[in-house]
């Protein structure tokens, strides 16, 4: 086993808490940073609401785990745990509000990094950033707070973080791994910690700043790839084909890799990776408008999910102050417990704000909201409008439900689950 002294983990979200947890599988002494104390407690006697397995175990098992072996503490101390550990690994994320990145907890991270760097300290950036943030802004920062030198004293690597939810600990494993630092001690140590989680190809970048325009143009490539899927599906409907099954026969061209139209893009990593290049972009003074549309397209799908539910809804002679309306999914995406920026949510706000009564169903959202119920018979019974916006489980069949649907029913169904011969007979319906 290789030792690599302690790895301070900063941030116990999506990314960070797995992340510390597979170091400390391998057999690593690892301290998870958190600065929120609610999520810090939760931690602490064993609980979270990821969704994550590996090996047979919930992510819940193998936390309870590694806080009794001792090899995984949590602190709310950053400086004190920089401090300790000879390995640093940034989760703190960038959110962006009204177009424009937020950088106060990403910049407050790195402040409280740089108090505590070492002679020696190594630091992956894992998170999701603006091009040139690590070498234009946290090196800088980092050699200013603690008196170190890059390169020689300090190490620096941009690592971005590849993982899908809910596969975590697996892609921490066969992901291949991208490692930026123009100083090649950076990219040689980082390269021995990686190895510790990762049976993966390594891929060093000679920049940071290589490493992170890929990220972003990673998610880029979805965000454009599905928003050319949202389009196409209105060639489909009006042409009328199911633009699921098109995109499939399309995809059976192994050079074609199309991404399926659904309600909208959500999560944390999608959306917002345009605003982080845009950003960029703007400074080096060059446009992107063809990923500017296509971000504008994704957003505006809950707005036209919401408009053909009160088209469908009027055909069927229903009046939205009248109306029930039960909503199917409230994750970013099938089956996630993250609702951060999801579609579907956004959904359920404007339905009830035009006058809808909303009923929504997931079981594997654990957030409170004052539309969710806790049954799926009790979001669909006697409501006059179905909105599937996510698979929930690998059983859910909606059509087990259509009979509890107030007749005639009207159903919006965004993932291809319905098939029409199962419809109710006079059901106004509606594919995406
Ligand atoms: N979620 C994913 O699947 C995924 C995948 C790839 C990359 N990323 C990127 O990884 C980063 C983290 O994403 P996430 O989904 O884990 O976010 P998250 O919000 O779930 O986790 C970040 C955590 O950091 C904590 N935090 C904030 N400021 C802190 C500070 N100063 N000290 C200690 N903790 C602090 C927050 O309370 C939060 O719990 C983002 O940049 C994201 O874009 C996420």
């Amino acid at each position: 086993m290789k030792e690599t002294g302690t790895i301070a983990v900063i941030g116990q979200g999506y990314v960070g808490l797995p992340l510390a947890l597979s170091f400390a599988m391998n057999g690593q002494n690892v301290i998870g940073v958190e600065s929120n104390p609610e999520i810090r407690k939760n931690l602490a006697s064993g609980r979270t609401l990821q969704n994550e397995n590996w090996n047979g175990k919930s992510i819940e098992t193998i936390l309870k785990e590694q806080l009794e072996s001792g090899r995984y503490r949590l602190s709310g101390d950053t400086v004190a745990a920089v401090r300790e550990a000879e390995t640093i690994c940034l989760t703190v994320g960038i959110p962006v509000a009204d177009g424009q990145p937020v950088l106060d907890s990403f910049h407050g991270a790195c402040e409280q990094i740089g108090k505590g760097l070492q002679a020696g300290s190594l630091v992956l950036i894992r998170s999701t950033v603006i091009p040139g943030t690590s070498e234009s802004y946290c090196v800088p920062l980092f050699e200013k707070l603690s008196g170190l030198k890059f390169g020689e004293t300090l190490f620096v690597a941009y690592v971005p973080e590849r993982i899908a939810e809910g596969s975590a600990f697996e892609e921490f494993r066969t992901m291949p791994t991208l490692i930026g630092s123009s100083d090649p001690q950076s990219r040689e140590k980082a390269a021995e910690v990686i190895c510790i989680n990762s049976r993966s190809e390594m891929i060093f970048c000679h920049s940071a700043i290589e490493a992170e325009t890929s990220k972003v143009l990673e998610n880029l490539q979805r965000d454009t790839n599905i928003a050319i899927a949202q389009e196409f599906a209105r060639f489909a409907e009006a042409a009328g084909m199911n633009a699921i099954d098109v995109i499939r026969l399309a995809n059976t061209h192994p050079r074609v890799h199309m991404m399926e139209p659904g309600p909208g893009v959500g999560g944390y990593c999608i959306p917002n990776a345009f605003y982080y290049l845009a950003h960029k972009a703007s400074e080096l003074g060059v446009s992107l408008p063809i990923m500017k549309a296509a971000r504008d397209l994704n957003d505006q799908m809950p707005n036209t999910i919401v408009s053909k539910t009160i088209e469908l809804l009027a055909q069927a002679g229903k009046k939205p102050q009248e109306s029930r309306v039960a909503v199917i999914g409230l994750g970013m995406k099938d089956y996630s417990p993250d609702d951060r920026l999801s579609p579907s949510v956004v959904i359920c706000e404007q339905l009830a704000a035009s006058g809808f009564e909303v009923r929504a169903y997931d079981p594997n959202v654990a957030k409170a909201y004052p539309y969710k119920v806790e049954s799926i018979e009790k979001a669909v019974e006697n409501v006059d409008a179905l909105l599937i916006l996510n698979k929930i489980s690998k059983e859910f069949r909606p059509s087990e439900f259509f009979s509890l649907l107030k007749q005639p029913a009207v159903i919006l169904d965004t993932r291809n689950l319905v098939q029409e011969k199962d419809l109710p007979a006079d059901a106004v319906f509606w594919r995406i």
